[in-house]
Parts: C-alpha cells; sequence; structure tokens
C-alpha cells in the first residue's frame, strides 16, 4: 500500500507523469487525457471506501497473509492453484487435466501444471480481476479470471463440476480448492481407478508382502487428497461413492462461495477476507435462513447438530481404520502445523499413520504405534532398524476408498455446511463397507 500511496501522489500532482511514462496510462482511446481526466478515471477505484477499503479487508485473507505464494514459487505442478501468474496461466491456456501419455514416455503424466516462467506471483487484487488497469475505470474488476466449469485435476479431468448460481462465481473458487489425483505409483501412473475401489472392495489394494506390480500404488504419510477439497463435497460429485443413497443440500445448487465467504463483514470475516468463520450474515438473508436465523448456539440444529453429527462420523470411521490395534490414519495434535486440529477427537490431519521422521519428526508424539514405511529414502542407519521393526500396512480397496473420503470430509472443514447430505452418506457408506 506504501508504493501505491507514493505512486498516486505523484500522479495526482503531476498529471504529464500517466502520459509521459511506462506507468498506468489513461482509458485507450482518451488521447491528449490531462492530469484531470485520468485522476477521474483512477478515482472510480481508488478512493476510502473502493480499492482502499478491500485492501484492508484482503490482508486478513490467507490468500494475502499465508506464505505458500512464495514456498511453491517455482514448482509447476503446484503453482497453477498457490501462484498469481500461474493461476492465469492455466486458465488462458485452458491446461488440461486429462492424464496422457507423452512419448517418449511409455506411462501417463499429469499435464495440469504451469510453465517454468509463470511459476510466481504472490495473491493480489488482479489473481482474481485479471484485467485491472486495462480501460482504467471501474468496469475493470469484471469479469472476474473465470468463471468457466472447472474439470475435475481429482479425477484426471473424467467428470467437470459447474456451480452455475450467482453467475457462475463459484467456478472461480473451485478452479483452486479442488483436491488432487491419486496416481498409480507403482504402475502405469495414471490417475487412480476411484470407481474400480467401489466395485471391488474386498480385492486387496496394498500388500507390502505382494509383488510391486500388483500395488498400484505405494502408501506413503502424505498420501492423500492435498487440501482443498471442497469442489468435490459442495459439488457432490466425485467421491468415492460405496452404496446408494446420495444428494445433496440445496447449497449445492443454491449458494454460491461468495454468499457466504464473501458477505458483509463481521469481526474478521466476510467481504475480501473470503472467511465465513463466526459470520452468519450469508446465511441470514432472505430466502434462505432468515426466517429461522441460524447461529453458533447449541441448540442450532442447522450448525451445531450438523457439525456434531458429522464430526461424530469422522471419529467413527477413523476407528474402524484401524489394523492389529494400530491406527492407519495419523494424528496431530499441534494446531499451528494441522489446519484441521479439533475437528475430530484425535485431531487426525488426514494424513497416513506411516513412520516417517523425514517429514513427519513430531508423529510419534501422537501416535503410540505407526506402520512401517516401504520407502526409506532419507532414513538414517537407526531409523531404518526402527522401520523395519514396525508392523506392515496392508490395505483393501474398501480401505483405502473410506480413507479418501475421510480426506475429502475433513478437508473440506465445514463439517457438513457445504453439503451435508452428500457429506453424511458419503461417511456412512464408507464405514458400512468396513468390517
Ligand atoms: C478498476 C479499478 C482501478 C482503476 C480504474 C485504477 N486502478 Fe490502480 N489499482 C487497482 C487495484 C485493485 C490495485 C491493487 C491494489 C492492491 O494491491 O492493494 C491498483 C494498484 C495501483 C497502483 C499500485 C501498483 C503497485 O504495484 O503497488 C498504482 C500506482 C495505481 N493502481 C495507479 C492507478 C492510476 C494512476 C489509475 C488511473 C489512471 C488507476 N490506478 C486506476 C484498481 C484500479
Ligand atoms: C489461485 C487459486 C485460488 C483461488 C482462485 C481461490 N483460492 Fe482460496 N486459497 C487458495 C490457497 C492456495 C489458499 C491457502 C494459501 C496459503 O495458506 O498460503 C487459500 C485459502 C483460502 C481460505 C482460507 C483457508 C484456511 O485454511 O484458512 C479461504 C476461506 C478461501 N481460500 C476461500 C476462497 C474463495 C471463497 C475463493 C473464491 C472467491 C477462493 N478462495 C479463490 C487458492 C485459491
Ligand atoms: C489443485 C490445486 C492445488 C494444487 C495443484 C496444489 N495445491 Fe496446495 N493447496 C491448495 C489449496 C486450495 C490450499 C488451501 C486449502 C485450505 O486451507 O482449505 C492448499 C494448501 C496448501 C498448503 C497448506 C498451507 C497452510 O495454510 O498451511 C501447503 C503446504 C500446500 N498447499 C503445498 C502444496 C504443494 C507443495 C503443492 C505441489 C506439490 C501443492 N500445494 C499443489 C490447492 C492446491
Ligand atoms: C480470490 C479472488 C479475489 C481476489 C484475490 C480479489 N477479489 Fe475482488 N472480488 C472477487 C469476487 C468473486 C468478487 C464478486 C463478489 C460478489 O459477487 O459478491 C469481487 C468483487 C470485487 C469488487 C466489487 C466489484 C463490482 O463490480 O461490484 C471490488 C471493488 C473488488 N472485488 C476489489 C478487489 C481488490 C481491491 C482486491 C485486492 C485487494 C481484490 N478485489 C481481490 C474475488 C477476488
Ligand atoms: C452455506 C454457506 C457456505 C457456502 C455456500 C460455502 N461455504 Fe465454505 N465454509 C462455510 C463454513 C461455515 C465453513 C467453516 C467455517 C468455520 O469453521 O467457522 C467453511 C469453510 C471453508 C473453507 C475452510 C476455511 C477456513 O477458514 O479454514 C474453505 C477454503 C471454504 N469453505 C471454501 C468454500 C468454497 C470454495 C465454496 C464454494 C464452492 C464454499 N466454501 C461455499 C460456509 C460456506
Amino acid at each position: 500500500m506504501k508504493t501505491l500511496i507514493k505512486l498516486l501522489a505523484v500522479v495526482l500532482t503531476t498529471g504529464s507523469v500517466i502520459t509521459g511514462c511506462e506507468g498506468p496510462m489513461g482509458p485507450a482511446g482518451t488521447a491528449g487525457i490531462d492530469g484531470k481526466d485520468a485522476n477521474a478515471t483512477c478515482t472510480q477505484c481508488h478512493n476510502s471506501t473502493g480499492v482502499d477499503s478491500v485492501s484492508l479487508q484482503f490482508e486478513l485473507s490467507k490468500h494475502a497473509y499465508g506464505e505458500t505464494a512464495f514456498e511453491e514459487a517455482g514448482s509447476t505442478g503446484c503453482s497453477p492453484c498457490h501462484e498469481s501468474e500461474a493461476f492465469k496461466y492455466v486458465v488462458e491456456n485452458n491446461v488440461s487435466t486429462v492424464f496422457t501419455i507423452v512419448p517418449p514416455a511409455t506411462t501417463y503424466s499429469n499435464p495440469y501444471a504451469s510453465s517454468p516462467d509463470k511459476s510466481y506471483g504472490a495473491m493480489r487484487c488482479n489473481m482474481c480481476h485479471s484485467k485491472l488497469h486495462t480501460s482504467y475505470t471501474f468496469a475493470d474488476f469484471m469479469p472476474l479470471t473465470t468463471t468457466a466449469p472447472v474439470p475435475l485435476t481429482f479425477l484426471g479431468g473424467a467428470k467437470t463440476v459447474n456451480l452455475t448460481q450467482d453467475d457462475s462465481k463459484s467456478n472461480l473458487c473451485i478452479k483452486c480448492h479442488q483436491p488432487r489425483p491419486f496416481t498409480n505409483s507403482n504402475t502405469d501412473k495414471n490417475v487412480l481407478n476411484y470407481a474400480g475401489l467401489v466395485s471391488n472392495p474386498n480385492a486387496v489394494f496394498y500388500d507390502a508382502a505382494q509383488s510391486n506390480s500388483l500395488n498400484v500404488l505405494k502408501p506413503s504419510y502424505r498420501t492423500s487428497t492435498h487440501n482443498g477439497t471442497i469442489a468435490v463435497i459442495f459439488a457432490g460429485v466425485g467421491g468415492v461413492e460405496f452404496g446408494t443413497g446420495y444428494s445433496n443440500s440445496q447449497h449445492t445448487t443454491v449458494a454460491s462461495c461468495q454468499d457466504c465467504h464473501m458477505a458483509p463483514m463481521t469481526g474478521k470475516a466476510g467481504g475480501h477476507t473470503f472467511s465465513a468463520q463466526s459470520n452468519f450474515n450469508g446465511c441470514n438473508v432472505a430466502g434462505c435462513h432468515a426466517t429461522n436465523p441460524i447461529s453458533s448456539s447449541t441448540t442450532s440444529v442447522y450448525w451445531k447438530q450438523t457439525r456434531d453429527g458429522v464430526k461424530a462420523q469422522l471419529d467413527a470411521l477413523a476407528a474402524k481404520l484401524v489394523e492389529g490395534g494400530v491406527e492407519i490414519l495419523g494424528r496431530n495434535g499441534d494446531a499451528s502445523a494441522n489446519l484441521w486440529a479439533g475437528l475430530t477427537t484425535n485431531n487426525y490431519d488426514g494424513n497416513l499413520n506411516l513412520y516417517d521422521p523425514v517429514n513427519n519428526p513430531a508423529g510419534s508424539l501422537y501416535n503410540t504405534t505407526m506402520f512401517q514405511n516401504p520407502s526409506t529414502s532419507g532414513f538414517t542407519a537407526d531409523q531404518i532398524t526402527t522401520n523395519s521393526a514396525l508392523p506392515k500396512l496392508t490395505l483393501t480397496n474398501a480401505q483405502m476408498g473410506a480413507i479418501i473420503n475421510f480426506q475429502l470430509c475433513l478437508r473440506d472443514f465445514s463439517l457438513g455446511i457445504h453439503n451435508k447430505a452428500y457429506t453424511t452418506t458419503l461417511l456412512a457408506n464408507s464405514i458400512a463397507v468396513l468390517p
């Protein structure tokens, strides 16, 4: 903001700067624009209730204060969702999410990546408002960078989500807030056949004792959906759907991300903070929950009972994902490291309970016994000895599917608020499919 104020001060006092340098120009076609006209167009946005106040809200958004835009800069695979220039790149080039074999390779690869020269960029206003400073009028805020339907990278593009309510603005958010694909690490490196987990639940998915060519995927501590699973849960598309009875809550077709996450501010939430935490302004509007307002009170059916119910289901599913007395899901009680601490009684973080002193050195603080890690890369000799004394993990298709569903529902973060009907059925059927 300091640079902005300084630069604007220059622009406002010396109108010639606008036409005379490489800096922001007046609207196209208004040759001979003098300082006054340019200022008038600038101030459509640059005023205390416009850009300035939105910028202050945005400072409270994890898009702004989160650190991943710095940490993942340079990574073409991570950048489509973590870097502003990369996000615009995958949008502009309509980069495919369909796994392909690119000769001379003989195995599949995931094309959903940015290019090396575009894999950077903090998340600022122009990430979502990519037309800023083109016509230099307020109209530049729209259209948003994208509102197009989103082919899910999680499914290698096999299904597309299109949330058309509210001018399809939710599609902007789910382009990033969608899970990442599981891939067949041992075999053809294609996207995991999720439907195969459902059709053949009792088959062995992974067993260290059998040859690697039979184990499509070698589990690791980090075998997971990644963090933003909202697209799948909110749309009710792409869970590992054991059993029957799937339906969606009204939210799926009626509410947009913006309705709840950009509602009028209260506390640290709403507007361009993009947070919905403790902000019920979006819920309690006419046509939605105005007549029976929702709150966090213990008697609130929609809030408290939904969330308590989903938490209990997550707890129950975790309790079934146990083998020989050892939990398959890892715990992490450190709320600074586990984004989902508190969402389950035992503070699962969605990662697997495999011994991994390299990536999860604090694991033993929270898990009394762990499974042996099939990979010991980076381990010391002592750690390799410790690892080989641990029990080996085996997984059935049903267990793998249930793990995926657990991760999808935990990491959706809303404990059923996004889509109660789909979440509760996905969890209930996952619990039921396990012995
Ligand atoms: C469509 C609304 C809009 C209009 C019109 C507009 N700006 Fe901006 N401008 C923005 C936004 C949004 C930002 C980014 C603010 C932020 O990052 O907090 C910005 C940032 C800037 C910056 C700071 C750049 C930086 O890197 O820090 C300058 C300088 C600037 N604008 C000058 C102008 C001038 C001069 C005009 C008129 C010729 C103008 N703007 C018109 C929306 C607008
Ligand atoms: C370019 C990808 C991208 C887009 C587009 C995007 N987000 Fe995000 N969002 C992220 C990433 C990445 C983070 C986490 C940043 C970090 O921790 O460094 C995040 C964080 C968040 C958080 C905070 C989550 C937490 O753990 O506290 C919320 C809420 C959120 N986004 C909502 C939205 C909404 C609503 C939209 C649409 C208006 C949206 N996002 C659009 C990538 C995106
Ligand atoms: C398909 C989009 C997508 C891709 C690709 C992706 N991420 Fe993310 N990532 C997200 C979103 C969205 C969030 C924030 C989720 C939330 O907080 O609800 C996130 C969160 C994170 C966080 C947690 C940040 C925090 O707040 O603690 C880390 C770390 C991270 N990502 C690393 C990576 C790395 C490393 C890669 C590449 C190997 C990667 N991501 C690829 C979407 C993506
Ligand atoms: C993660 C995406 C995202 C980012 C980043 C973002 N915005 Fe927005 N912005 C939106 C969305 C979505 C809307 C539409 C909200 C609605 O429909 O309620 C919007 C609406 C606006 C509007 C109202 C425009 C209109 O035509 O009514 C302004 C002004 C605005 N944003 C300014 C900013 C500024 C300034 C920044 C940076 C400080 C910023 N935005 C960053 C997504 C974003
Ligand atoms: C009906 C209201 C509603 C809608 C619609 C909605 N959300 Fe949420 N969202 C919530 C609530 C409530 C939470 C949990 C906040 C809390 O824990 O206090 C949440 C949590 C989240 C989080 C984690 C936030 C955090 O602070 O860690 C992200 C990211 C998110 N939602 C993204 C989205 C996206 C993307 C969409 C659109 C597809 C969406 N939400 C639609 C209500 C909504």
